[in-house]
């Protein structure tokens, strides 16, 4: 295999499905802690209040923030050369507006990064995976209004500072493109309307095309915050690095008519190529001007903006990769699930057991398309099969189809590099089981480590590393290669 000496092989977290511990350490609530557990069928639900009564996955999760130690002597066991994880927003400023940080979140996270630099694991850090302070989406309804962007900033400047030296490579937003789906502008956004904000129970979700001006507005906000956090952070320390961090979801024509070729072109450039082109090259794309018109969508912009996002480009592309669709003008083609969307069936793949079709292959065209569109260094960070795994008889985890999948991929990206591809690293989701983002499930786990944690909250929080995580340690050992 091909891939450089210095790739950054490892896994992936997020503080909202990890560390529970939801309100200690003086943090304050994010809106993941106010949404239920739900499965693929039933959704997670939305409440405005905490009810004692009710099931909340990310309150617990999977107890990371007493049991870092042990997870990440784990994650040195099997070889991790990075550790992509997020820190929790509320965790260092709890409402999102105070003028001093929280030391007991600052300290915590000191701890982790301690850890992780013992063993020579190279963090990466996502500054905002999924879970805005509560107080900013109640009060500001989350990006939609601009002076979040100052606090999220503020935020972001304190914590590169504070970790300088400790933190070199750093994510903004988390699948930033996700703020254009329907429950993605929840939770990537923090979008919320005022009335919705007040209601008992509601679902965050079939805002898509709603409340498409507000959307694009919050994520213009984003993006300009996104920015000014590149230019700060090489500021900070010229051996920062920050990438963006696009869910992409490659789309594929499901026939060779035309019109299908163009309805893919259309899907892909609002879906990926957006976020990506602002991101990396400093601008709005030409082609999102007919669809914005066509949306009735006019982005407010100071003077400044336009300047902002130019000397904000990103360093490196990262990514999230689990599957492909089709698109198609036809109405009556069967459906598939996928990461929060879904799209027309690929005759062709296979799907998890939650519906997602499985492309190795996907992963190579996607990587080269990536690299010859931008040129800067890629980097999946998360990628993965959620699968109901069992214990065995023999207390082990076989999770032998996990192997099987992550052996597919990771071959791709070897390929994509003998292709050309600058690919600078692979993060598999997850490092560990934790609760899934879209189904708020246990049940669905990624992970390379068993957690002994349920839907109905029981379990004793026991790891126990599965066979993919003694598989993938020989992968890393052999650099792309396995015995
Ligand atoms: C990505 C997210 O959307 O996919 C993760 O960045 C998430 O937070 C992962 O867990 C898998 O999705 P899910 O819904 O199966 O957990």
């Amino acid at each position: 295999m091909v891939f450089p000496k210095n790739f950054l092989w490892g896994g992936a977290t997020a503080a909202n499905q990890c560390e529970g511990g939801y309100l200690e350490g003086k943090k304050g609530l994010t809106i993941q802690d106010m949404i239920t557990g739900g499965s693929l069928h039933s959704p997670r639900l939305f409440r405005g209040t905490i009810d004692k009564t009710v099931f909340y996955p990310s309150h617990e999760a999977v107890d990371f923030y007493h049991r870092y130690r042990e997870d990440i002597a784990l994650f040195a066991e099997a070889g991790f050369r990075c550790y992509r994880m997020s820190i929790s927003w509320a965790r260092i400023f709890p409402t999102g507006e105070e003028n001093e940080p929280n030391e007991e979140g600052l300290a915590f996270y000191d701890q982790v990064f301690d850890e992780c630099r013992r063993y020579g694991i190279e963090p990466m850090v996502t500054l905002n995976h999924f879970d805005i302070p509560w107080n900013l989406a109640k009060k500001y309804g989350g990006f939609q209004d601009r002076r979040v962007i100052d606090l999220f900033v503020r935020y972001a400047e304190c914590v590169m500072k504070h970790f300088r030296g400790k933190v070199r490579y750093w994510l903004t937003f988390n699948e930033i493109n996700f703020g254009l789906l329907n429950m993605g502008a929840y939770k990537s956004l923090g979008y919320l309307e005022k009335e919705d904000a007040e209601k008992q129970e509601f679902v965050p979700k079939d805002a898509l095309h709603k409340n498409l001006p507000a959307q694009l507005q919050a994520m213009h906000h984003q993006f300009i915050a996104s920015a000014m956090t590149v230019h700060l952070a090489h500021e900070i320390d010229p051996a920062n690095q920050v990438g963006c961090m696009i869910s992409h979801i490659t789309q594929y024509p499901l026939t060779c008519e035309p019109k299908d070729m163009l309805e893919t072109q259309r899907k892909d450039r609002i879906l990926n190529k957006f976020s990506g082109d602002v991101m990396v090259l400093g601008e709005y794309p030409s082609y999102m001007k007919r669809w914005f018109a066509e949306h009735g969508i006019s982005i407010r912009q100071e003077p400044e903006d336009a300047a902002v996002l130019k000397k904000g480009c990103v360093d490196f592309y990262a990514f999230s990769y689990y599957m492909t669709n089709c698109a198609t003008v036809r109405t009556d083609a069967a459906q598939v699930e996928g990461n929060l969307m879904g799209g027309a069936k690929n005759p062709y793949l296979q799907t998890s057991e939650w519906g997602w079709q499985i492309d190795p292959d996907g992963l190579r065209y996607t990587l080269n398309e990536l690299w010859d569109r931008y040129h800067i260094p890629l980097m999946i960070v998360e990628n993965g099969l959620g699968a109901e795994d069992k214990i065995a008889a023999d207390g082990k985890v076989h999770d032998s189809y996990r192997i099987s999948y992550l052996q597919k991929h990771i071959r791709a990206v070897g390929e994509a590099i003998a292709d050309g591809a600058a690919v600078m690293g692979y993060t598999v989701w997850s490092a560990l089981d934790l609760v899934s983002s879209g189904t708020g499930e246990m049940k669905k786990r990624y992970g390379l480590i068993y957690v002994d944690r349920h839907d109905d909250g029981s379990g004793d929080f026991r790891r126990i590393p599965k066979d993919s995580f003694y598989w993938y340690k020989s992968c890393i050992k052999n650099n792309g290669d396995w015995e």
